[in-house]
């Protein structure tokens, strides 16, 4: 684990400025800078930098966070390779202690598997590098050298125990198995799984390797040998090229999903670098959910070929749960003859793209598939096709998108959108699939935050100082926010956070912790208000005369219900008496009416 007084070290000594300025032209205006958003593309420039705050932040799609958060958003670092690679620039050396007294981890361990799989990746790397065979079939399908870099590609050696040269324990190595890169033949002998194929490692969204594709150099069967599922790969959540796509995805505004691998490496090549494939797995509503996390727009791109139209009604049937009025997903069906990477390759960029666009939308798609099915010359055809658009219909939990399928449907079947909705008594669509396991906190309860909470917390993101100045008896613990708030100060009453710091280290101290997201959001709805030091203390004393008066408030409503149902006692006449004095003190100095 890096210390988190590292980390403050750290961001005490770098510039943001410094740091964003060589990927984006900044231009000063004020006291910030501003830009073209690096993650999403726009053409005015909503993308801004605070040097006082060391925080970036754009208006148009949101981005922002630290540094930190920048390096690993726009060169796709992990965080700890981030922290090093800061620290290098301004001559820190990031404190090593692993193994150093059993000390509790923020980063999860890696787990064996992940570094095997790491070591077999390089292995073959490098064997790629002294394979002419290998190296004349990648030319031969027209990768270059640089795109073979970026998606990691190897060569996995003829030979039954090649491995073995990386891993001296390959016998006594149960990992090796679990990892999929070694099978356990009947008599107990061992043998790599992957021989003379090409390799495709398979990256999470983290960017470690958790498995490989690998394809046989001249034709023979399998063509695609990919991993065994493991605990560290599931096939029906993952995505080929998803990592190395993640900016790109985001300045297009749209992931396309295709087949193969090779159609992720040659689209990537020609400079469509948005592209994922599925693992040799038919769409899933992971997949979709995992996409829409990255972009509101999916479109999916199949051969052209009947397995590619099977392919691309079961993508869209898939997704009618995960479809929301602000999500699209389309469809592109290549000419029968090409698959995307030949496409790309004799068509161009500019023909594949405009393809891309012109892609059917899931409402068009999934209705003119259904018509074909049908014979509507007859009452009793159109009928059938209303029966059998219902179970589609029905899973759409989309408002405006069912109603637009209701009304194609009505159109096309001839009866009125009403009678449609009394023959089929429609329920509500259904509820959306669970979520993702891997979301780590439970989504935040819709629940209009407290004004007073809510001022404090943005003030003491941006000046921790103020922290030690509130009573942190008086704080409620009944929302997120206030939640957040107690955090903290408590952060910086126990001393874990100077009062010194600013905002980028505050993010920081909470990366990864539940109130980060609430944290994250108040810091948003702030980044445009600069207040002078006055203004600052002012808004400041005023969110903390509101804090007194609610608590105050509260007290006197439960006496004042006491007292007109059972009368006080002398001494709680007197508190009685105290707080009506309190309270209308609080309530002289400061207006009250919206706490
Ligand atoms: P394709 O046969 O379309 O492969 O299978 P491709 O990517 O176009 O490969 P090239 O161009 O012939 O080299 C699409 C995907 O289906 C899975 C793989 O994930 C492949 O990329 N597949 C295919 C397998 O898993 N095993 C196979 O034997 C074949
Ligand atoms: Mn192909």
């Amino acid at each position: 684990m890096i210390p988190q007084s590292f980390i403050q070290d750290l961001l005490a000594r770098v510039d943001i400025v410094s740091v964003v300025e060589p990927y984006v032209a900044l231009k000063k205006a004020g006291a910030n800078y501003f830009a073209c958003c690096p993650f999403h593309s726009e053409k005015s420039a909503s993308f801004s930098v605070s040097p006082t705050k060391q925080f970036y932040h754009c208006f148009g799609c949101g981005a922002h966070g630290t540094a930190i958060s920048f390096l690993m958003e726009y060169q796709g670092l992990g965080y700890v390779d981030a922290i090093k690679e800061l620290a290098s620039r301004v001559g820190m050396t990031v404190p090593d202690d692993r193994g150093a007294g059993g000390a509790a981890s923020a980063e999860p361990v890696v787990s064996p598997l992940l570094s095997v799989l790491s070591k077999a990746a390089q292995f073959y790397r490098e064997q790629l590098k002294n394979n002419s065979r290998a190296i004349d079939y990648l030319k031969k399908r027209g990768l270059t050298g640089e795109i073979a870099v970026r998606f990691g590609i190897g060569y996995a050696p003829d030979g039954w125990q090649s491995l073995h040269s990386v891993f001296p324990d390959y016998t006594a190595q149960p990992t090796l198995i679990d990892a999929g890169l070694v099978i356990k033949h009947d008599e107990g002998r061992l043998y790599d799984r992957f021989r003379d194929r090409i390799m495709f490692p398979i990256l999470n969204g983290r960017g470690q390797i958790i498995a490989f594709g690998g394809r046989i150099l001249e034709s023979g069967e399998p063509k695609y040998l990919n991993s065994p599922e493991s605990p560290v790969f599931e096939k029906g959540r993952e995505l080929y090229g998803l990592f190395q796509a993640r900016q790109a995805i985001r300045r297009a505004g749209c992931v396309i999903v295709v087949e193969g691998y090779m159609d992720v490496v040659a689209l990537a090549q020609y400079g469509i670098e948005h592209a994922v494939a599925t693992l040799g797995t038919a769409t899933t509503a992971a997949h979709i959910q995992t996409l829409f996390r990255h972009t509101d727009r999916v479109v999916f791109c199949f051969d052209g070929d009947a397995p590619g139209q099977k392919a691309a009604w079961r993508a869209m049937s898939g997704s009618l749960e995960s479809l929301a009025d602000n999500k699209q997903i389309a469809f592109l069906l290549l000419p029968t003859e090409h698959d995307p990477d030949s496409f790309v390759r004799s068509q161009g960029t500019a023909a594949f793209t405009a393809q891309v666009e012109n892609a059917q939308p899931l409402a068009e798609f999934l209705i003119s598939g259904l018509k074909l099915e049908a014979s509507l010359a007859s009452a009793d055809g159109r009928a059938r096709f209303a029966h059998e658009s219902r179970t589609y219909i029905e899973r759409v939990a989309a408002p405006l998108l069912r109603l637009q399928l209701l009304k194609a449907v009505s159109e096309v079947a001839g009866f009125t959108q009403t009678e449609l909705e009394i023959a089929w008594k429609l329920k509500p669509a259904l509820p959306l699939p669970r979520p993702e396991p891997a979301q780590k906190f439970a989504p935040l309860p819709r629940k209009r935050p407290s004004t007073v909470i809510g001022a404090l917390l943005r003030l003491v993101a941006h000046h921790p100082v103020l922290a030690t100045r509130i009573p942190i008896t008086l704080l409620p613990t009944d929302t997120p926010e206030a939640r957040a708030l107690a955090a903290l100060v408590d952060a910086i009453d126990i001393g874990e956070l100077s009062g010194q710091i600013g905002l980028a280290t505050v993010m920081e101290y909470f990366r990864g912790s539940p109130h980060q997201p609430v944290l994250a959001e108040q810091v948003r709805q702030s980044l445009d208000e600069e207040f002078e030091g006055h203004v600052t203390e002012q808004v400041f004393q005023d969110a903390l005369n509101r804090l007194r008066w609610s608590h105050v408030d509260q007290e006197f409503q439960t006496m004042h219900r006491k007292a007109s149902q059972q009368g006080l006692s002398a001494e709680e006449q007197s508190r009685y008496r105290d707080l009506i004095q309190q309270r209308a003190e609080l309530s002289r100095r400061t207006p009250v009416s919206d706490s």
